[in-house]
């Protein structure tokens, strides 16, 4: 009796080993790489596009497994996992990057663009923007480059002509320090949501708008909510492509070149698509007549910008350079 017991005792051990095994050597060859967004977004779709181009690169050395729709918890979240390097890429919103590297909310200022094609030059070819990359070190994790989500906009239950008018309203806001400011200057209250909690918060009145992009807007059906579309473009919307540090240390020379091969076009991507999407929703809106669609102009947010410039310019060294680039690469100027 006590012979078949330990027969099969060490059976037991002999297939959890094997497993372990298993386990551990398919775990060396999995990169995992995270997003918040849904399944049918743009930054999930394209995501699953560079781990492809990755693993063939690679000739299949490295698979990458992308978990979306905040599969590994939020954003915040995934930057701890990042840094501990148990998860090797992230497409972040530069909020959640801006909460912890203070420069990046040079990014969020108010007023900055006034387009999505303006927000693709800047992301494209501002030095300002591209020198922020820099600080990610301090974090413990590295930038391949900006992607970007639509310019920020605003849907509501209120009858609301202008942001002024949102004043005692709640906001949902994405949780950045930059954001945060913005409402406070403009008297509104911002309630900082992740994502996935944006839809339930907008059905359940606990708040009575969200500020986000069209495309998201769409797909989350928040039409289905809000009454009133405002066009503010009241600030940009990038992301940023991190790569653990502690990951990228180990890793080959072959591994780092197939990654910033691959991180190129997989950014130029998702900003085109998005332009694109951005459009695509907004005329979608129109054909289905439902939201007062409101279209403020850049000069709607002069004042609002202008106080909150003096509130981070000590902060932003960078920021007035940051604005004259942007002025200079705004499609209407050329
Ligand atoms: C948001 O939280 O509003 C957001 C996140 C990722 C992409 C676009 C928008």
């Amino acid at each position: 009796m006590l012979t078949r017991l330990l027969g099969e005792l060490r059976t037991t051990i002999g297939v959890a080993a094997i497993l372990a095994a298993g386990v551990t050597a398919s775990a060396a060859d999995e990169w995992r790489f995270g997003v918040i967004t849904p399944a049918k977004q743009i930054w999930t779709q394209e995501a699953e596009a560079f781990g492809a181009d990755v693993s063939e690169k690679l000739d299949g050395k490295h698979t990458v497994s992308v978990f979306h729709s905040g599969q590994l918890g939020n954003e915040g979240e995934m930057i701890r996992q990042l840094q501990s390097g148990a998860l090797t890429f992230a497409l972040i919103t530069v909020s959640e990057v801006a909460s912890r590297v203070p420069q990046f909310n040079a990014l969020l200022a108010p007023g900055l663009v006034d387009s999505n094609e303006n927000t693709a030059a800047v992301l494209r070819n501002s030095s300002v923007a591209a020198d922020l990359m820099d600080n990610l070190s301090q974090i413990g994790v590295r930038g391949l480059g900006y992607g970007m989500a639509g310019n920020t906009q605003v849907i509501t239950n209120v009858d609301a002509a202008s942001l002024e008018d949102l004043a005692g309203s709640k906001v949902r806001i994405t949780p950045s320090p930059a954001i945060r400011d913005l409402h406070r200057i403009n008297g509104s209250n911002a309630i900082p949501l992740p994502l996935p909690a944006v839809y339930d918060a907008f059905a359940n009145s606990q708040v009575d708008g969200v500020e986000i992009n069209l495309d998201l807007m769409r797909i989350l059906k928040l039409d289905a909510i809000g009454s009133t579309l405002l066009i503010t473009n009241q600030s940009m919307f990038p992301s940023v492509l991190l790569v653990s540090e502690r990951a990228w240390r180990q890793m080959s020379d072959e591994e780092k070149a197939a990654i910033t091969e691959a991180a190129g076009p997989f950014l130029e991507k998702v900003i085109d698509r998005t332009v694109e999407g951005e459009v695509n929703g907004l005329a979608g809106f129109r054909d289905a007549g439902k939201l007062n669609i409101v279209e403020l102009s850049p000069e709607d947010m002069s004042e609002l910008a202008a106080a909150w410039d003096a509130e981070w310019a000590d902060r932003l060294p960078m920021l007035p350079e940051l604005r004259a680039q942007a002025a200079e690469l705004s499609p209407k100027s050329e």
